[in-house]
């Protein structure tokens, strides 16, 4: 158990990002109540997670985390997140190829409803109002009604992250994700684009390599890893009050499991060592992320894996790198160098969103060439200090949406008011998210060919 650690012990540290509740009795009330609600996800499939992770962190896999930057309660829909699936799924099979490696597929889902600001407050035409801090505090209408925090919304977000659990759970394991259906996940809007063509011709190699299969007697029906697939559900932990309702002990293990999602991540903006997300986050026994951007140095980012992975195991702790196109080369070496003189184990994961947001025509917008540049930076360092670029972490949606410009078919600036939907940050749409995973692939396809003997590179 960890020392001087309940799951109440983040009250009485600082704390940033917290909404300002009205009636504080009220959210005492649904945190009651919360607790008493079943867990979201168990401690042994955390466990499961911990160990793939800790794969990735030997270089024997390779980590695909990705969804919607907020979750919204007006888009929660079984196509939404069927569309999120296939496209993730069609990532997946993509990375395989390019890796030779199992792809740990983690979404960002089922949970990520919390969003951190740079501004407590947004002004428009005159009026200020507290500014919206994602689904399960407020909402995105500039009312003051809407714009008030309130407790209900953190019941509202603990049954749609059930339901949509519920959903997921049947995809991976009931059927969806059987390989056989490799050529049924393709979207309509993309099967006729470049990317969907890349993919088609890809399918089709699967599908020959399943007939050739069940030639041989190995078939979907016998073999599970051909039928089912693990999925895994994340978010960033940031409302504390519904994380820690949502703590429980494991009974096999008696110890202390957040079971709102598999994995959380502590954000760049609550990664102060001696605050609370991080008092909070020690104590479970999940693996965790921990956002990595410009304004960390070396000497606390080994303070902070002091904290969350004292016992330095492997698959516990992943950091997302997200520094911007322009600024990997400043930033990753001096991080990678530290850490592998203390001889930590960690997951290396390049988030190239969060770093490249910019505003176009009024909007917040990411210029793709932007993204491809990051990640291809991120395993450049990586190739040059000779460790393992362990996995990606995108905002992605399966919807045909133009919130990031660029890509094969070329979103201008002009474009992105046509399906601009985002709830909070501009995400990649289906056919953006598939050109990415085929430049990964390709990345991880150089990088096994460059070092075959390479393995425990970070062990
Ligand atoms: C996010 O992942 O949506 C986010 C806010 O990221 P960061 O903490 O890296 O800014
Ligand atoms: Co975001």
């Amino acid at each position: 158990m960890t020392k001087n650690w309940t799951p109440t012990s983040w009250r009485g540290k600082p704390i940033k990002q917290v909404p300002y509740y009205p009636d504080a009795q009220a959210v005492s009330d649904v945190e009651a109540r919360l607790r008493t609600y079943p867990p979201l996800v168990f401690a042994g499939e955390a466990r499961k997670l911990k160990k793939q992770l800790a794969a990735v962190s030997k270089g024997e896999s390779f980590l695909l985390q990705g969804g919607d930057c907020a979750e919204s309660f007006a888009e929660h829909g079984a196509d939404n997140i069927r569309d999120f699936f296939r496209v993730f799924l069609q990532m997946a099979v993509v990375l395989t190829f390019g890796a030779s490696k199992p792809i740990v597929k983690v979404g960002r889902i089922a949970g990520q409803f919390a969003k951190p600001r740079s501004s407590d407050t947004e002004t428009k035409n005159g009026i200020e109002l507290p500014i919206y801090r994602g689904d399960i505090i407020n909402g995105t209408e500039f009312t003051e009604q809407a714009r008030i925090p309130d407790p209900a919304r953190q019941e509202m977000a603990y049954r749609q992250s059930a339901a949509t659990l519920n959903l997921l759970r049947a995809f991976a394991q009931g059927g969806y994700a059987n390989l056989e259906n490799v050529n049924q996940w393709m979207l309509g809007f993309v099967a006729d684009s470049p990317q969907g063509e890349r993919y088609g011709s890809l399918a089709r190699r699967i599908s020959d390599t399943m007939d050739f299969m069940r030639a041989v007697g190995i078939t979907s029906e016998t073999n599970a890893q051909l039928r089912e697939t693990d999925f895994y559900t994340s978010h960033e932990a940031l409302l504390l009050g519904y994380e820690e309702a949502l703590t429980r002990v494991d009974s096999t293990s008696g110890d202390w499991y957040g079971t709102s999602g598999h994995m959380i991540w502590i954000g760049d903006r609550t990664r102060q060592a001696d605050h609370a997300h991080v008092e909070y986050c020690r104590g479970i026994k999940n693996p965790l992320g921990l956002k990595c951007g410009p304004t960390l140095e070396a000497d606390d980012l080994i303070r902070l894996i002091d904290l969350l992975n004292p016992a330095n195991e492997p698959g516990r702790l992943t950091l997302i790198n997200r520094f911007g196109h322009d600024k990997v080369g400043d930033h990753l070496p001096k991080l990678i160098r530290a850490v592998q003189k203390e001889g930590r184990n960690v997951v290396w994961s390049c988030d190239p969103m969060h770093g490249n947001t910019i505003t176009a025509n009024g909007y917040k917008t990411r210029p793709f060439d932007r993204i491809l540049k990051e990640v291809e930076s991120f395993f450049a360092v990586h190739h040059a200090e000779g460790t393992y670029p362990g996995g990606i972490h995108i905002e992605m949606t399966g919807n045909n949406v133009t919130e990031c410009t660029g890509g094969a078919r070329a979103i201008s600036a002009e474009d992105l008011s046509d399906r601009y939907h985002t709830h909070c940050d501009p995400r990649l749409n289906a056919d953006q998210a598939l050109e990415l995973a085929f430049l990964v692939a390709e990345l991880l396809k150089k990088e096994r060919d460059s070092h075959p003997q390479k393995l425990a590179v970070n062990a």
